[in-house]
């Protein structure tokens, strides 16, 4: 038998206790979110009593909350005062509405978490857990993880990465969004281009009615919203731009949803694909930090909900080179990658030539 290297097996079971720390942090990060608690603290230290006053929450519950996330270097304390502070650098990325609060993403592990039994059970039988099961958590969670991203980036930072597009935007063109979820993107993007149309396409009914409400309540009426299986989108009527955004690698048949992306386009068109930054290859993806939560993220949701139709399956860090090489079968011609501002995410800017 191998000798076993005894500071590794130490070393391997404390990094490995440290993964299930993360994993409690992040249930309490989506606590101090759902509670209120962070932006209570952003406005001032206090002491736990103060706090949960201010927070109008129980006392002792709070105080148990702000031992994990103290421990857990989220929030700093004086033993002296009793007093806690949530120090600026961290309150701007759990609070506020700049694209830097990723508070709202915490939800994700609640969310895959219920699931977590039916998709171990898929492991032994195949096939996968579909869409519907994931809802309306799932929604709630695409919105709030997606929703600030879309405020802070989508108009000046996704946008301008496909030259001349905004110019043609505001100059008025036909655009579509397929897999639209709850519209965020479509709604800013008629918001801000009112002389341009907008289509936002997606087959969860609960998904469009949240899109349509936002809609009305923005007074957008430029943007309009159907139920669809993007896999059927017709040829008719044609967009000048398609857009789809985090919205094709979970798609039980994504093959066939490009091709009709690009049936779809009208002369001149322009698909704008944004898609998870990866490589295809796994071994490009080791030493990525980002990459066993996008593997993650498909065992517990993007692959299996793709599988339970039978689906391709492609999973999240489905990579470049695969949707290069989805692209061109689905015939695009030209074919463009560019990094979207921030570290997780890649754009393809796509031509029929
Ligand atoms: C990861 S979510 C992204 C949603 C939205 N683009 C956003 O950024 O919030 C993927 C979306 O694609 C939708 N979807 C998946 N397969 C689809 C299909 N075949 N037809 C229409 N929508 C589909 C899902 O309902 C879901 O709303």
């Amino acid at each position: 038998m191998t000798e076993l290297d005894k500071r590794r097996v130490q070393e391997f079971a404390r990094s490995l206790f440290g993964h299930y720390t993360s994993g409690l942090l992040t249930l309490m990060v989506d606590i101090g979110h759902k509670t209120g608690l962070f932006e209570a603290l952003a406005r001032g230290a206090a002491t736990s009593a103060e706090l949960a006053e201010r927070a109008a929450l129980d006392e002792r519950y709070v105080r148990e909350w702000l031992g994990a996330v103290t421990t857990g270097g989220l929030v700093e304390y004086d033993a002296t005062s009793g007093v806690f502070t949530l120090p600026p650098e961290h309150a701007v990325c759990l609070t506020g509405t700049s694209s830097r609060n990723l508070a709202a993403n915490s939800q994700v592990l609640a969310m895959l978490a219920q699931r977590l039994s039916r998709v171990a059970t898929c492991f032994r039988t195949g096939g996968g857990v579909p869409y519907a099961e994931f809802r309306p958590d799932f929604t709630d969670y695409q919105d709030g993880s997606w929703r600030l991203l879309y405020d802070g980036l989508l108009i000046k930072g996704f946008l301008p990465a496909a030259k001349g597009l905004p110019e043609r935007l505001r100059a008025g063109i036909r655009v579509a969004d397929v897999g639209c979820g709850t519209g965020h993107a479509v709604n800013l993007m008629a918001r801000e281009f009112p002389a341009s149309t907008f289509t936002g396409y997606d087959f969860s009914a609960e998904a469009i009615d949240r899109a349509r409400g936002e809609a009305d309540r923005m007074g957008v009426p430029n943007a309009r919203f159907e139920a669809l299986d993007v896999t059927t989108l017709p040829a008719e009527p044609k967009f000048d731009l398609i857009t789809s955004f985090d919205a094709i690698h979970d798609q039980r048949d994504p093959a066939t949803t490009l091709r009709r992306i690009a049936g779809a386009l009208a002369p001149n068109g322009l698909y704008f694909m944004l898609e998870p930054r990866a490589a295809t290859k796994l071994e490009a993806n080791v030493g990525n930090p980002f990459a066993p939560y996008l593997y993650g993220m498909s065992v517990l949701h993007c692959m299996t909900v793709s599988l339970a139709d039978g689906g391709a399956g492609l999973g999240t860090a489905w990579g470049e080179d695969k949707a290069r090489q989805m692209l061109r079968e689905a015939g695009f011609t030209s074919i463009e990658v560019v990094a979207a501002p921030g570290p997780q995410n890649s754009i393809y800017i796509c031509r029929k030539g």
